[in-house]
């Protein structure tokens, strides 16, 4: 390679770099904190374990997991934070085979911002009987201010004839938590969500990826239930 080429090169690369940071314009790190995006952002959120009651405040309001008057800090909860880039159709993962095990919590809740806080319905993850390992969570903004975090099910859909599977309240499939690796089985149950981005960034473009999911939905979530023993890879595998 001569002189010249490997200029060129080092060039090439010193733009990508220079162009992912400087697309990266969102300078809110923390996810209890308010922020307006624009499509070539990355943006941060967070995701709280604990049981169902301690997303309530006085058993009837869910407050967000950044509201203090929860005190999920002191209460038994584990906390994830993540940075996808907005409009990317990402898969998160959370390994569960050695330190971190979901049953301890039960359920989840996705979360960001605190004067405009959004915050998901608890979703349930696992208990010493079942595991969800699968799934979708929709982040749709408005003028680049996040309004609304859910989570899109399948109706079981992608658990339908797979033997270690059974399907929860008509809505999640589930795995025996005592197949998975660390419990004495031998599937790797870490957890895959699959992230979508929908509504309008604050130039008003329109973020796609919802649309994009929709459509690739069945092939993206089928691996992780069609080899256990590999799924994380294999779903990575199947979604392009
Ligand atoms: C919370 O619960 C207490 C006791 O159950 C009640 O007196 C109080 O009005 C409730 N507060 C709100 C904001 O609902
Ligand atoms: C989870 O961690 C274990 C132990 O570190 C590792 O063997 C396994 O491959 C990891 N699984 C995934 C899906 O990253
Ligand atoms: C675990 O959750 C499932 C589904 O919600 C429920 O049917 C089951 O009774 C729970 N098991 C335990 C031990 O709490």
């Amino acid at each position: 390679m001569s002189m010249m080429e490997m200029m060129l090169i080092l060039v090439m690369v010193m733009t990508m770099m220079m162009h992912v940071d400087a697309s990266d314009t969102n300078r809110a790190f923390q996810p209890c904190s308010d922020t307006k995006i624009q499509r070539s952002d990355g943006f941060t959120f967070g995701i709280a374990f604990a049981s169902r009651s301690s997303f309530f405040y006085n058993s009837s309001q869910q407050l967000s997991p950044c509201d203090r008057r929860l005190g999920l800090s002191s209460s038994s909860s584990q906390l994830a934070v993540f940075r996808p880039k907005v409009d990317e159709i990402s898969l998160l993962t959370i390994n569960t085979t050695s330190n971190f095990f979901p049953e301890n919590y039960g359920y989840m809740v996705a979360f960001a911002g605190r004067k405009y806080a959004a915050r998901s319905p608890p979703a349930f993850v696992a208990n010493s009987t079942y595991m969800v390992t699968s799934f979708t969570l929709v982040l749709e903004f408005q003028k680049g201010r996040l309004q609304n975090l859910y989570w899109k099910r399948d109706g079981c859909a992608s658990c339908s004839g797979k033997s270690n599977f059974v399907c929860l309240n008509k809505q999640d499939c589930a795995i025996g938590t005592n197949s998975c690796k660390g419990r004495g089985g031998s599937a790797d149950c870490s957890l895959g969500i699959q992230l979508a981005f929908s509504g309008t960034d604050k130039h008003e473009a329109v973020l796609n990826s919802w649309y994009e999911v929709k459509n690739l939905r069945q092939y993206s979530l089928y691996g992780l239930y069609s080899n256990l023993r590999d799924s994380l890879t294999s779903q990575f595998n199947n979604f392009f």
